[in-house]
């Protein structure tokens, strides 16, 4: 087994409470031997820039390139980049919007993984991130959701699915109570599905 950590870069657009898990499992030593090298984020002034900064993990700001539309080649080079610079041997994003593609997906192939906040394969693909998973599941009438932590490939939403964990949908539920419910299990999820691929990549 490799006895150097394996170093995690982690991709973000939002409020960061699951990069928050992964910092508090760290610190705790509930890693598996990984740690969190730097954090970029796809949006200016969001809260998980300032979990990155409380921690001390390095954090970058790199904007989408609007006109490319969905697949972000030049974001993704940029964030190639940034991965090599800091040596990174897992990619985690961790509520990141943006859709990766390019060089980075074959460097990177087996070690990027992605939270979805559904039970994958069920409301995947362009489109369905955030709220519209949440009315999309109530709309079908499920009686249960949940999240999803898998690998990504070059589709939206399709790599190899490493976890999920499933919640019920109660009655009355609104899409901001049925994501709640969910968030708690994505803490969850994120941290196991880290440790499991920390485990690998140290023992091969
Ligand atoms: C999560 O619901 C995740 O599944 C989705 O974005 C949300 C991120 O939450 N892709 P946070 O920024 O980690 O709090």
């Amino acid at each position: 087994m490799s006895e150097k950590p394996v170093k995690i870069l982690t991709l973000v657009s939002g409020n960061g409470s699951n990069l928050q898990a992964l910092i508090d499992a760290e610190k705790k030593g509930g890693l598996e031997g990984g740690t969190i090298a730097g954090v970029v984020s796809d949006s200016p002034g969001i809260y998980a820039l300032e979990r990155a900064r409380f921690a001390g993990i390095p954090a970058y700001t790199e904007l989408p390139v609007l006109s490319e539309g969905k697949f972000q080649r030049n974001l993704s080079d940029r964030i190639l980049g940034i991965a090599r610079r800091e040596n990174a041997g897992l990619i985690i994003l961790a509520g990141f919007l943006s859709i990766l593609a390019g060089e980075l997906l074959e460097v990177y192939e087996g070690k990027i993984i992605n939270l979805h906040p559904s039970l994958l394969p069920k409301f995947a693909g362009e489109g369905m991130k955030g709220e519209a998973v949440h009315r999309a599941v109530l709309a079908a009438g499920e009686t249960e959701s949940g999240c999803t932590v898998h690998l990504v490939d070059k589709g939206i939403d399709t790599g190899a699915i490493l976890l999920r964990r499933a919640v019920p949908v109660l009655p009355g539920d609104t899409p901001h109570s049925l994501a709640d419910r969910i968030h708690q299990e994505e803490h969850i999820a994120l941290v196991e599905a880290a440790s499991m691929m920390i485990y690998r990549l140290r023992r091969t």
